[in-house]
């Protein structure tokens, strides 16, 4: 089995859920404690040994390269103030891997924007992480992913429990049992009404796919809110091939949407040492103050 090496980090979209900031801003940018959203995702992908990794930007995303980039002004000053772990955290993005951009010109779907990178894949097997969903699971979810992939050759999504009124946002899938955390996909629709949709599991910003995904993906029309969808995409590789998905639990922050934002702030803050005993002691007061228990 071809080893996952590649990455596709989807990173053009408009970020219309956390307007104002993201007229200006990418939502990938947003800072998540002092990193912005993106590391951790590129941090992620590292960690699962994935070494090369494509960003799809668009208009107004430069804030993107700009960080993976190297700063020499800002290096040269910190070295000269010997301000070593300073200088490590700001050179760390330019050397964790390859990173390499290519640009989507029109915002026309995720399914658009992982079609981008098709001359980039080749005819090899790849990954695809949502730039904007942070996984505090030490890579765990996404190298479970790869397993199942080099066991069975075959593509894999990502899926969580979500409450049934709030499917209608997410890809929904039919699952059928394999094992234990693992199903194979029978059916898959986005954005159903919750009285239509087969299941309550959510298809979450992490697969793996094979090659044959472009071709799927080359297929499509617009779907959902008008956008070429990866999931209209995966529902016709699903005619050819077994798709698998890989449940779990805990763990993943959308950072495009307000309250998901907040709460990765929080635990991941909580986790630090230099800020957890702070952060702790001040929500400890607030919930006190406030009432809250
Ligand atoms: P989202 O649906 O969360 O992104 O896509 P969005 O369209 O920016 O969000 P809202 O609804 O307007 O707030 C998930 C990921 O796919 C990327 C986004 O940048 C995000 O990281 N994406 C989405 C693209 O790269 N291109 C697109 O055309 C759409």
């Amino acid at each position: 089995m071809q080893p996952v090496k590649k990455v596709v980090i989807p990173a053009a979209g408009l970020g219309t859920r956390f307007l104002p900031v993201t007229k200006s801003q990418p939502k990938e940018m947003l800072p998540v404690v002092d990193k912005p959203a993106i590391q951790y995702v590129v941090e992620e992908a590292v960690r699962a040994g994935l070494t090369d990794v494509l960003i799809v930007t668009g208009r107004g995303k430069h804030a993107i390269e700009d960080h993976f980039d190297r700063n020499f002004e800002l290096e040269v000053q910190l070295e000269r103030a010997g301000k070593r772990a300073l200088l490590d955290a700001v050179l760390n993005p330019s050397e964790m891997a390859a990173i390499h951009y290519i640009r989507q010109k029109e915002p026309k779907g995720l399914g658009h924007a992982v079609l981008t990178a098709r001359d980039h894949v080749g005819d090899e097997p790849f990954a695809v992480m949502l730039g904007d969903d942070i996984m505090v699971d030490d890579a765990e979810v996404l190298r479970s992913m790869l397993d199942v992939h080099a066991r069975y050759g075959r593509s894999v999504v990502a899926l969580q429990e979500v409450p049934r009124g709030d499917i209608s946002a997410y890809g929904c899938v039919e699952p059928e049992p394999v094992d234990d955390l693992l199903v194979q996909v029978r059916s898959i629709v986005e954005k159903p009404d919750p009285t239509e949709a087969p299941s309550n599991l959510a298809v979450i910003g992490r697969y793996v796919f094979t090659p044959e995904i472009f071709d799927a993906l080359a297929r499509i029309t617009p779907g959902a809110g008008g956008e070429l969808q990866l999931t209209d995409a995966i529902a016709l590789l699903i005619e050819s091939q077994t798709v698998y998905g890989w449940t779990f639990e805990h763990g993943r922050y959308d950072i495009g949407k307000k309250v998901d934002f907040l709460r990765a702030n929080i635990e991941l803050a909580l986790d630090r040492d230099d800020l957890g005993p702070e952060l702790e002691a001040f929500l400890v007061d607030l919930v006190r103050r406030r009432k809250l228990l």
